[in-house]
């Protein structure tokens, strides 16, 4: 359990005031980021993180009383959208049974209906994101499967190699490290790839090495980019000490013949 989870009363501003010090100078921002890596990768939740139920209750309830997570934002779709699947289009099959886990209002999903995959299945843990994509994207919602509920439960119920890919985009630094098992789960359910878009500089939230937890799992990471973000003002590249812009993509393959 964090720190940030657990402290109530006169110890809140404390923690405020510890965080404030951390995050406020680049300096120690940085070094905290590095530390919260190690951590969240081995599982362990990085001290001024958000609590485990305190992230799953933001992203349930997202659309309803925060603006700063309405799932409006993520209806439209943009250039991270098409660069996510730059590298794996070449590979897939239009037959191709892909999974998404936190589709959102669908904004990817319906990318890959519109490219004509018919195979399709999201899992998102916000009711009010699907609603919006009954709305925003209503083909793309008719023509997949969309399970609404949490994605570190949904993964352990699907099949070993269920899907020829299993994706994300900016969801796996918003699961808490207790869930790591998501990484061998997806590496289990997928028969081929499994691609990430992340803002591995999330350095409040669980940033990790995405490479050693999917390789880990028997995974082989064949490609690695980073995408300038909607930030793209500020200069990437990754471990340059602007975390805050360090979207990557990275397609990782169980059998290198297949890429
Ligand atoms: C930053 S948003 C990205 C949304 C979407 N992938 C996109 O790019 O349009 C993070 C998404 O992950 C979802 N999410 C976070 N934790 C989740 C969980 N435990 N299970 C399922 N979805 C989750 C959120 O509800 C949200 O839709």
């Amino acid at each position: 359990m964090s720190i940030s989870g657990t402290i109530k009363g006169a110890a809140l501003p404390f923690y405020k005031w510890i965080y404030d010090a951390v995050m406020g100078n680049k300096e120690s921002r940085y070094l905290y980021y590095r530390l919260a890596v190690f951590l969240s990768t081995r599982g362990i939740a990085p001290l001024l993180a958000p609590s485990a139920s305190s992230v799953k209750e933001r992203w349930r309830r997202q659309g309803q009383d925060s603006a700063a997570d309405n799932p409006a934002t993520y209806a439209v779709e943009d250039a991270s959208v098409r660069e996510l699947f730059r590298d794996v289009f070449p590979c897939l099959g239009k037959d191709s049974r892909i999974l998404e886990i936190g589709c959102n209002a669908g904004r990817s999903l319906n990318y890959l209906y519109k490219n004509g995959f018919r195979n399709l299945t999201g899992v998102e843990i916000g009711p009010e994101a699907v609603e919006l994509m009954k709305t925003a994207f209503p083909e793309a919602y008719r023509g997949s499967t969309i399970i609404v509920g949490d994605a570190s439960d949904a993964v352990k119920r699907f099949k070993e190699g269920e899907f020829d890919l299993v994706f994300c985009h900016s969801v796996l630094v918003n699961i808490h490290p207790r869930y790591n098992h998501i990484f061998r789960d997806m590496a289990r359910i997928s028969r081929k790839f499994v691609l990430i878009l992340e803002n591995e500089g999330s350095c409040t939230a669980y940033p990790r090495d995405f490479k050693r937890l999917f390789e880990k799992e028997g995974l082989k990471m064949v490609a690695f980019r980073v995408l300038a973000g909607a930030d793209a003002a500020i200069p990437a590249p990754f471990e340059d000490r602007h975390i805050y812009v360090n979207n990557t993509i990275r397609l990782f393959v169980k059998d290198k013949s297949s890429f």
